[in-house]
């Protein structure tokens, strides 16, 4: 089962919001329902994430993301549409199982988080159980747990104003990692922070989810961070979701000129991977060693290969193998298999444009094993 489901969710804003949501299931758009006043926040966005996931929302401001995030955690009430936790429908509990359910299991961390300035770190970190009604003594050592995860060890006497705004950020963490909600939803949580500190809170969370293994949906506004944090990216405008993807999907096969234009920015030659790039082992076959000899099965194409590497393998790896030998990379599974080869002319074509979907290589290993959360450029 799916951890989180959303269901053509709409959020309509204005007097008459059902009628927004006809006249949005019959085609209407948002110009047209703004001209009589009504903001169509959220249009029939539906997607599923799966437990221990990141689903990153990317959006530019004002295409509905945190209205969206809103009525996943049960904050706002959708206009239409369903959302389901853990198969439980989020949209048919009364107002105080809403509360039960988000105080025990949903966490959240938002853009400028505000800590009590009379509060030591340790008792903000360990809000969230206050909340909940958990004593002091395991309030306390479970919010200490917390900091550590967060990096903030030794931190727990201080005042919020001795912390830098990273560390208040990280305090936030802290504080949703404490409740051990199994959900936590990030809305830009590190779109306030410099660019250093950003990338550093990035790594910070990809290594907390290595262990932790939460279920996160993460807003940002941002490209590059949706395709270093996200499993699988919804990349919204105007209210509605465009593509739903991974970053290789996306980056590879956008799905229209708005999602591209996004696309220009991101260095591609760490988030595309040899998985997602590369040909049929066949293709190697009948071209030639380094020596002059012909490639006639796998074997010969992984011994002659310049360098043989696994498919999540970041293509900027395999530049400078290309550069010295004209021969294919060999992409190998976890058993050593050939399961793919990368000419030198394909590593070259797809850093250039994206491919029109019929240019799209097979994909032997599947979207998710392909997926990559390698380093985009900040
Ligand atoms: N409570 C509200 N009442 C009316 N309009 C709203 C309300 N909340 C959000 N909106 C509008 O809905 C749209 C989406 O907003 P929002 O979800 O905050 O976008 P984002 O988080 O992507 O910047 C915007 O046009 C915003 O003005
Ligand atoms: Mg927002």
């Amino acid at each position: 089962m799916s951890r989180l489901q959303a269901e053509h969710l709409y959020k309509v804003f204005g007097t008459r919001p059902d009628e927004g949501v006809r006249k949005l299931e019959s085609g209407s758009d948002r110009d047209e329902l703004r001209a009589d006043g009504t903001t169509a926040a959220v249009i029939d966005a539906s997607f599923a994430v799966e437990p221990g996931q990141i689903f990153v929302v990317m959006g530019l401001s004002g295409s509905g993301k945190s209205t969206l995030l809103r009525m996943l955690n049960g904050l706002l009430e959708p206009t239409a549409g369903r959302v389901l936790f853990d198969g439980q429908d989020l949209t048919a509990l009364s107002p105080g199982e809403l509360r039960a359910v988000r105080s025990a299991k949903i966490s959240m961390v938002f853009q400028h988080f505000a800590l009590f300035p009379h509060r030591s770190v340790l008792e903000n970190a360990g809000y969230g159980l206050e909340v909940q009604g958990v004593p002091r003594p395991e309030r306390d050592r479970r919010a200490a747990e917390a900091l550590e995860l967060a990096g903030l060890a030794g931190w727990e006497k201080s005042w919020p104003d001795e912390l830098s705004g990273g560390m208040q950020q990280r305090v936030g963490l802290a504080r949703a990692l404490a409740t051990d909600a199994d959900l936590l939803l990030m809305d830009e949580s590190f779109s306030a922070l410099d660019p250093l500190i950003r990338r550093d809170m990035q790594d910070q969370l990809l290594e907390l989810q290595q262990r932790l293994k939460k279920t996160i949906v993460f807003i940002t506004h941002d490209l590059n961070e949706a395709m270093r944090l996200g499993d699988r990216i919804a990349v919204m405008r105007d209210g509605r979701i465009v593509q739903l993807g991974t970053a290789e999907d996306i980056l590879v096969t956008p799905a229209n000129d708005y999602v591209a234009s996004f696309t220009q920015d991101v260095d591609r030659s760490r988030v595309l991977t040899a998985g997602a790039i590369m040909a049929d082992p066949e293709a190697a076959y009948g071209t030639r060693a380094d020596n002059g000899k012909e490639l006639r099965n796998a074997k010969d194409v992984l011994a002659a290969a310049p360098v043989t590497v696994r498919a999540d393998t970041p293509i900027i790896d395999l530049f400078t193998p290309c550069s010295t030998s004209g021969v294919p990379v060999a992409v190998i599974d976890d058993e050593g298999e050939l399961i793919g080869v990368v000419p030198r002319a394909r590593l070259l074509a797809v850093i250039g444009e994206p491919m029109t979907p019929a240019e799209t290589p097979p994909r032997s290993t599947g979207p998710e094993q392909a997926a990559t959360k390698a380093v985009a450029s900040a």
